[in-house]
């Protein structure tokens, strides 16, 4: 058998110091939807996910609570891994930024650049974002105060937060003379940055002109060390961005690790919010050219989530001030996870920014969840189970043209080339489109008069059959946004053992299910929601 190809994707490392909230779960189930589709298409996956654990905001927030910075970080993690399992997060690694490989691997890197040419000595005298761990010039500033109209204010340009002044000693990574290089990765390569439309925004930041980047910091400890001048720590992003290398072997020390890297690297997507575009899409790119790396494939850059309000129908951003912070908890509590899941995935377009609420969750769920695809099933197995003596009627032997076997073919095509681009809500609506038409086809063939007639055996058993067949492919269709109500209806109708037998293609064929064996109504697998509107 040939060797299944690699695909390597990540989330970004998320900081310690904020819980883990509804955007960043958005990220992950959004890489965990396509770590769960690849894995299914028979692709090799590596799903990386972990924290970004160094930095000065790290360090503060570690003195505020009277910890050291690395017992303060572990405090934190398990807030991530608890909600990750949770919400069925299916990740391979998850990486630490203070684990020993990360360390190696950024020292390795210190190495790289030292012989790249492309690092010198020099001092920084600037503002620094703190919550943001960004630098910005005198002349971004004084930009970004005049167009908020607060001339003279030292506000991050990017978050709105009160600068520090600093002013030290530090190395420089010469991300200037990349220019010209990364404007010409982006011409011949527009798949970099999706979706496309983010592309203009990198462009023109480059095209703007770069400065070079301070990539060290003297002024505090919680970071790791420059290996020539230990005086210095890494800026936090120079550490944070190479996780994604590490995670696959960079900087190792064995042949094993080399392998690993030859066999991952380049990653096939790096999914990101919009907000650190800049980094992936400019910074990272530049480093890997530094030291001769290959380039990831693709930075794949989501919108934020915006809370709908009812009133005036817009989007508003989620704060704690405006009293609209949704928690993680909450969706979990009203939709339960897969619930979650579904409406994250496939209401929320990923490109753009999304107006969620809790009105349109309860609608969504109801309308695609609890009165189609759970409907279907309890009302397709109960039948099955009634006619049937506890079982699925088997294969007619000659199966008759039929409307759910005309939707099914070519539907992994429609539905693998929508997942495949991150479009979910499209790619849901095929697998949509054949749960309708099943519950249609189920009052236009009424099995319970054929049920009445000896004479319509043949007739109820195509039918039932059909149905199920259905249930079967929706069922594996819709398993990487919801992996256990999925196994659960395969495993009402006795056909668990299949995940993982054969590739998704193969499995969603028409007329896979041989039939015959005991089925199991069950409890509803998405009890109704009452209508009353929470927000
Ligand atoms: N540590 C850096 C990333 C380093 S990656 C090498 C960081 N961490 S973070 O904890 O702030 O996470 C940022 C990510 O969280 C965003 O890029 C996005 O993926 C997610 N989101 C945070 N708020 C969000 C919304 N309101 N909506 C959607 N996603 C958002 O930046």
């Amino acid at each position: 058998m040939p060797e299944a190809p690699s695909y390597f994707l990540s989330t970004p490392i998320y900081y310690v110091n904020a819980a883990p909230h509804l955007g960043t779960a958005y990220t992950t189930i959004m890489a965990d939807v396509q770590a769960r589709f690849r894995r299914l298409a028979g692709f090799d996956v590596k799903f990386l996910t972990g924290m970004d654990e160094h930095g000065q905001k790290v360090a503060e927030a570690a003195d505020a609570h009277g910890l050291s910075p690395q017992a303060w970080c572990d405090s934190q993690v398990p807030h991530f891994k608890d909600l990750w399992e949770e919400l069925e997060i299916s990740y391979d690694d998850f990486i630490r930024t203070t684990e020993p490989r990360q360390t190696q691997a950024v020292q390795h890197l210190w190495e790289q650049m030292r012989e790249s040419g492309y690092l010198y000595k020099g001092s920084y005298d600037g503002w620094y974002c703190v919550p943001d761990e960004t630098f910005f010039t005198e002349t971004q500033v004084a930009k970004a105060a005049e167009a908020s109209g607060q001339v003279g204010a030292h506000l991050c340009p990017d978050c709105g937060r009160e600068l520090t002044r600093v002013q030290e000693e530090s190395w420089f990574f010469k991300l200037s003379a990349f220019q010209d290089r990364l404007l010409e990765l982006y011409e011949q390569h527009p798949e970099f940055v999706q979706p496309s439309f983010r592309m203009n925004e990198v462009k023109s930041f480059v095209a703007g002109g770069l400065n070079d980047l301070s990539v060290s910091r003297n002024t505090f400890d919680w970071g790791i060390p420059v290996p020539f001048d230990p005086e210095h720590v890494t800026y936090v992003w120079f550490d944070a961005l190479l996780n994604y290398m590490t995670a696959v072997g960079y900087g190792g020390t064995n042949a094993e690790d080399d392998a690993v890297l030859a066999h991952r690297w380049p990653a096939q997507v790096h999914l990101v919010g919009k907000d650190i575009i800049r980094f992936h899409c400019v910074i990272w790119p530049a480093m890997l050219m530094a030291i001769g790396a290959k380039l990831p494939e693709q930075v794949f850059a989501h919108g934020f989530l915006m809370v709908r309000n009812e009133e005036t129908g817009k989007g508003e951003k989620m704060s704690k001030s405006r009293g609209n912070a949704i928690a993680p908890r909450e969706v979990i509590e009203m939709l339960g996870v897969e619930g979650y899941r579904y409406y994250f995935m496939t209401d929320v377009v990923p490109g753009t920014d999304g107006a969620i609420s809790f009105a349109r969750m309860r609608q969504v769920y109801n309308a695609d969840l609890a009165n189609s695809w759970g409907n279907l099933i309890s009302r397709s197995l109960n039948m099955s189970a009634k006619y049937f003596g506890g079982t699925s009627p088997v294969r007619p032997e000659h199966s008759s043209a039929n409307p759910l076997a005309e939707l099914a073919a070519g539907l992994y095509e429609r539905y693998a080339s929508k997942m495949a681009n991150f479009a979910y809500g499209d790619a849901a609506a095929e697998v949509m489109e054949l749960i309708h038409a099943a519950n249609h086809y189920i009052e236009d063939s009424e099995p319970w008069t054929l049920a009445k007639d000896a004479a319509r055996a043949d007739e109820l058993q195509a039918v039932i059959y059909n149905l199920l067949e259905a249930i079967r492919i929706s069922a594996h269709l819709l398993s990487p946004f919801m992996p256990s109500t999925s196994l659960e209806a395969l495993r009402r109708m006795s056909c668990e053992a299949e995940v993982g037998s054969k590739t998704l293609n193969e499995l969603v064929l028409w007329g896979g299910f041989a039939g015959g064996m005991p089925v199991e109504k069950g409890e509803a697998l998405f009890p109704r929601l009452d209508d009353e509107p929470r927000v």
